[in-house]
């Protein structure tokens, strides 16, 4: 059966992204298809970690809200290039996802298709047939939604059609009160299974101490605590972390996080 998870934050900036997009290599070198939707409409990002460039985006998310074209025709194929996108040696046994696929549907980066769905909303019936329609028929075994920060509507759909919820939030206290909110609505909406990430944290924090704190606080179940890592400032988003750096801790604790939610 195949399972929706949303990767989601109350502020910008956690990290959501780059965890997605790793989750995403990690599913596929396990022989997954995986589909990543990128409902960040008004900041959308993923596309350059997969190594889609805006001129090869045939339809988009916006597009097919719009009825422009089926959701299908918004899904571009990026196994390819999210193998050519690594630049540099590879740290460790590299990830062979090509037993997998990587489709991406990604939010258009045209400044007037986003002032449109800013001005004009979107239909959140429509987003959720077109997230059932995906996994229908694209076969998929696993569809990552990155979502937008904060709780816009899209952001509350995705999470409402979701089997599986990662809260990305960084040790930080604005962060720490956002991530009430959104664990309280994620509660409230009925998701099955949460679990939150910690992201950048200092070194200088022990992060079973990190761990055990946030789980107390959200009486919700900490899949990982990341440290704050100069490998992933200096990738700067270019490629997919976890193709970069196969064996790094950052890499087995996604894929910990994966295996918890798939479980
Ligand atoms: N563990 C980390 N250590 C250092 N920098 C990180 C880490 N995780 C993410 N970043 C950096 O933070 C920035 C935001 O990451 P991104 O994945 O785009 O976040 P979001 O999607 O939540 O806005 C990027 O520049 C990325 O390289
Ligand atoms: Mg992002």
């Amino acid at each position: 059966m195949s399972k929706i998870i949303s990767i989601h934050s109350f502020r910008g900036g956690t990290g959501k992204s780059n965890i997605t997009a790793s989750m995403a290599a990690l599913l596929a070198s396990a022989g997954r298809r995986v589909g990543v939707i990128d409902t960040d409409i008004q900041s959308p990002g993923i596309h350059v970690l997969l190594g889609l460039k805006e001129t090869e985006v045939k339809h988009s998310l916006n597009e097919y809200l719009w009825g422009k074209c089926a959701i299908e025709e918004a899904a571009h194929d990026v196994t390819d290039s999210v193998v050519h996108a690594v630049d540099g040696k590879v740290e460790g046994q590299p990830l062979d996802i090509s037993k997998g696929r990587i489709f991406l549907i990604p939010s258009s980066m045209k400044a007037g298709e986003i002032a449109r769905v800013l001005r004009e909303g979107c239909d959140v019936d429509v987003l959720r047939d077109g997230i059932r329609n995906l996994v229908d028929v694209l076969k998929l075994d696993v569809l990552l939604i990155d979502t937008h920060p904060g709780l816009n509507e899209e952001t509350l759909l995705s999470i409402a059609t979701s089997d599986g919820l990662i809260v990305v939030m960084r040790p930080d206290q604005q962060d720490f009160q956002g991530t009430r909110v959104a664990v309280e609505v994620a509660r409230k909406l009925g998701i099955e299974k949460m679990v939150i990430v910690v992201n950048k944290t200092s070194n200088i924090f022990d992060p079973a101490a990190v761990k055990e704190e946030v789980a107390n606080i959200y009486k919700t179940e900490v899949a990982a605590v990341l440290p704050h890592a100069d490998e992933v400032m200096n990738l700067g988003s270019a490629s997919v972390f976890a193709m970069r750096y196969p064996n790094h801790p950052i890499t087995a604790a996604i894929k910990h996080t994966a295996d918890m939610l798939l479980a």
